[in-house]
Parts: structure tokens; sequence; C-alpha cells
């Protein structure tokens, strides 16, 4: 049966209490936020989008290397995205959408991160189009899910992970360059980190001059031109923090 984005939401639903506590954080999350901060060179009023933000982890330490960079987090999961809420408090938007269709201006954004979620999108190829079209060109997109090629990423990723999460995909190497490419992006590096929990880092550009953005008949600019608009409203959770994270 094909995946199901409901089936995203239960899970993660279920699990926004307890996710930052998750040993995973420490086993693979972290380590490959690291190895992505290491690629990453924003200068003060850069425009970032973490498509897919979970609980704003990742958020978090963006914040935290570039004080001076507009932050906004899109996830589909309300309890997920009230959990970076009460993290970032107003350092970051947070929007309720889904990566399929992001209720966002084309050629708006700076830098687009997506971190351990690409497998969950039922139409990656979908996915990898819209965030394309809100790039700005010359905008670099850093993408991370587990790495499946290989026996033990196989073991992991095809085996492992989908008895737990159901039937998603996790894309290898060469679909991972496929599906950018065929966007519009320009691939500049792809990078294995982590040995046990292995992981992909993608890193893309998209072009000055290249492929126009595909049009998004479900976005219109609603008056002034901001980010968000009467198609994105911002998440109206009551804001309990902020918090940092540990260091
Ligand atoms: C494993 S979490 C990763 C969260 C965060 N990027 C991180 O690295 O901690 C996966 C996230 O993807 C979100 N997600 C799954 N499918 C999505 C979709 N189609 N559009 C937007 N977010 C989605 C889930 O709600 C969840 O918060």
């Amino acid at each position: 049966m094909p995946y199901s984005s409901i089936a995203a939401d239960q899970q993660f639903t279920g699990w926004s209490q307890r996710y930052d506590r998750s040993m995973l954080q420490r086993m693979l999350f972290e380590p490959s936020f690291r190895l992505l901060l290491s690629k990453l060179d924003l200068r003060p009023g850069a425009r970032v989008l973490d498509v897919g933000c979970g609980t704003g982890n990742l958020l978090a330490w963006v914040a935290d290397a570039f004080p001076e960079v507009e932050l906004i987090g899109i996830d589909r999961c309300r309890p997920m995205l009230a959990q970076g809420l009460c993290k970032l408090g107003e350092r970051a938007e947070f929007i309720q959408a889904d990566s399929q269709a992001l209720p966002l201006p084309s050629r708006h954004f700076d830098v687009l991160l997506n971190t351990h979620c690409f497998h969950h999108f039922p139409d990656q190829a979908q996915a990898a189009r819209e965030m394309f079209r809100v790039l700005k060109p010359g905008g670099e997109l850093l993408v991370i899910d587990g790495w499946r090629d290989g026996p033990w990423g196989h073991m992991i990723y095809d085996r492992l992970v989908p008895a737990f999460e159901g039937e998603v995909l996790h894309a290898s190497r060469a679909r991972f360059r496929k599906l950018f490419e065929e966007a519009g992006f320009e691939v500049l590096r792809q990078q294995r980190g982590g040995w046990f929990l292995p992981y992909l880092l993608t890193h893309c550009r998209a072009p000055l001059a290249g492929k126009p953005a595909v049009p998004a008949p479900h976005f219109k600019v609603v008056g002034r031109s901001a980010t968000t608009t009467a198609a994105a409203e911002p998440l109206d959770v009551s804001v309990q923090g902020p918090h940092r994270r540990a260091a």
C-alpha cells in the first residue's frame, strides 16, 4: 500500500512529546546537524526555511550559529511544531503545511534545509519541485536522510525502519541526485556521515540562470509580499519558552 502522510501525522503526533528525548537525537540527528552546519555560511538577513522542521531542533542550532538570519519552519504535524515554538519563541516562524504544496512565495529563500523526513514524502519529485520553486536563483538546499546504499544501509533503512514507520522510502544516493537534477538543481556534493546509523547529505544549488520555477497553483500572494499570507497562517500556539537546547 502506498505511504500516506496521514500515517506520518499519527506517528509524529504520538511521538512529539518524547521526540527530543529520543536516543536517536544523540545517535543520528545531532551528528548529522553538525555535518550540515559545517557546510553553512549565512550572511546576516539571509532567509532560511527548514522543510519538515519537526520540533525545531535544527533551527535552534542555526539560530545559535547565525543570530542574524531569518528562520522559518514548516511541518505537517502541529504537535511537533508546538514544541518548536516553545523552544524558539519569536526567534522563528512556524507554519503548518505539507512539503508538497508549500504555502510560500516563489524565489523567496536563500537556503532550504530538510533533515530526516524526505523518506516520509509520498511524492518526492513534487517535494523537490516545491523546494526548487521557493528557493532564490543561486540559493542552496541541504538535504539529509538515511544512507540506504550498501548492505548495512539497506538492512536499516529498507528493512528495519519500515517495520516501525510503514512503507516509507529512503532514496538511494543516485535517486536523490536524479530527483533534484530533474527539479532544476545542480548537485554540488553528496557526502556520507555516521557509521552505525549512516546518513547522506545532498547539497544542491539553484542555478542563477536555469529552469524557470514551476508555477504554484495552490499559492497566491494576498496583499503585500510577505513570507506568510492568507494562504499560510503562522502557528498560533501559546509560547511557554523560550528555552535553549543543552550545549
Ligand atoms: C523524523 S522527523 C524530523 C524532524 C526534523 N527535521 C529533525 O531533523 O529533527 C520527520 C518530520 O517530518 C514531518 N513530515 C512528514 N511528512 C511530511 C510532509 N509531507 N510535509 C511536511 N512535513 C512532513 C513530520 O511531521 C516530522 O515532524
